[in-house]
């Protein structure tokens, strides 16, 4: 499942990391590179556990842990501290799958990655090009979003960033290990959830047949559930 998720961070928020990474030196995206991924990536990023990073990092989390359409999707169970990448002059990312273990620089954090998210930092009207293409079963869905904004979606995906052919397109990337593995059943416990919420703005939240469905939700997610 895919999910645009719109205003995690408001603009002043936007304004304000952006403030204080651009102020930060920057190094090649390489970095973090896998091998096969090193051969399809060409962009910049700021230093893993800069503090820049760190800073900018910390206020994403936190922005998270407050949108709930993010904990219902996502489920997180652990989020990768939020690295940041920045496309221009033509720089690409080709087809790539994301490393399925990830582990932070000092080894703190390492998770398993089942969701992978974009952050976009840059509006879209200062550059051309810089799509995400995200292929799927039902094909390739392309997505520039406005600053502030996050696309959420399965990190076994193939996936690339077009080239950025006008302007410079800075973003923030992360994975995250859900408690529910399985990208199927998080998308159906997910459908589940909204509807509850759908449905007890319309019957009320103490509906028996709402606390029934509400007790479902939570027996399904106590079956599935790793924590
Ligand atoms: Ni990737």
């Amino acid at each position: 499942m895919m999910l645009h998720i719109p205003e995690v961070l408001t603009k002043a928020q936007v304004a304000e990391l952006r403030q204080a990474i651009d102020a930060a030196p920057w190094v090649d995206g390489n970095a973090t590179s896998g091998t096969q991924s090193a051969l399809a990536k060409r962009n910049a990023q700021l230093p893993e556990g800069s503090q820049a990073a760190q800073f900018a990092g910390e206020k994403i989390l936190d922005a998270l842990s407050r949108s709930p359409l993010f904990v219902t999707a996502a489920l997180p169970q652990t989020v990768f501290p939020p690295l940041f990448n920045r496309y221009g002059g033509g720089q690409t990312f080709a087809t790539h799958v994301d490393n399925s273990i990830r582990q932070s620089r000092d080894g703190a954090v390492r998770i398993r990655s089942d969701l992978s998210a974009t952050l976009f930092l840059t509006e879209p009207e200062d550059y051309d090009g810089g799509e995400l293409l995200v292929e799927d079963t039902y094909g390739v869905h392309e997505v520039k979003l406005p600053a502030g904004d996050l696309i959420l979606y399965p990190a076994s995906s193939l996936h690339q960033v077009t080239p950025v052919t006008r302007g410079a397109r800075t973003s923030s990337f992360f994975w995250i290990q859900s408690m529910i593995r399985d990208d199927a059943r998080r998308a159906l416990l997910f459908q589940m959830d909204i509807a509850i919420q759908q449905l007890s703005l319309k019957v009320g939240a103490g509906a028996p047949e709402l606390v029934s469905l509400t007790g479902t939700y939570h027996n399904l997610l106590r079956m599935w559930a790793e924590v």
